[in-house]
């Protein structure tokens, strides 16, 4: 893993290995203080599904550029983010994320027409759900970028791994050890 001081831009598999099936997990909030769990040396683990023209040109941009943003956040390329569903969420906390977000581009630019329209609706219908099983909607989010915004790239980044650092660990209590 790429220290800090290092532009981590590392092109993710494009699409996540299959796993087992999802079972349903104990879902409880707040399963561990965020302070404490930093304290124990946790780190946040964060799944960027990222869509192959705007978003992922702007982290390419951000390597160039060499912007450092958190090496927590791992890239998981898609063709387009209206390939984002709920399930490609699901089994990213199953396998240890502590949050994922989505990054596509403009809406109105989209290479397929409308797939970051439909991508943000998943990843609505996704918050409500997991906000229904008392799992922190927060840990997921939906951001539109253009291919040329590389530092916007990199404070998304930074932001939403800050964001999920207050959170604590996930209470699917994947705890970072899978992979996807
Ligand atoms: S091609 Fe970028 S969101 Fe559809």
């Amino acid at each position: 893993m790429p220290s800090s001081s290092e532009t981590p831009v590392r092109p993710g598999p494009e699409t996540p290995a299959a796993g087992p099936p999802l079972a349903p997990a104990p879902l409880t909030r707040g399963t561990a203080p965020a302070a404490a769990a930093e304290a124990a040396g946790w780190q946040p683990r964060i799944i960027a599904f990222c869509c192959q023209y705007c978003a992922y040109s702007a982290a390419d941009m951000a390597g160039s550029m060499r912007l450092q943003y958190p090496p927590e956040v791992e890239i998981v390329l898609l063709p387009c983010t209206g390939r984002f569903d709920v399930i490609l969420a699901l089994k990213a906390f199953e396998r240890g994320a502590d949050g994922v977000y989505v990054a596509g581009c403009l809406e109105g630019n989209c290479h397929f027409l409308d797939g970051n329209v439909r991508a943000r609706k998943r990843v609505g219908l996704l918050k409500k759900e997991l906000a229904a099983v008392g799992f922190e909607p927060e840990r997921v989010e939906m951001y539109n970028l253009s291919a040329s915004q590389g530092p916007r790239f990199a404070e998304i980044a930074r932001e939403f791994t800050r964001r999920v650092s207050g959170l604590g660990p996930s209470p699917a209590g994947g705890g970072g050890q899978g992979g996807l």
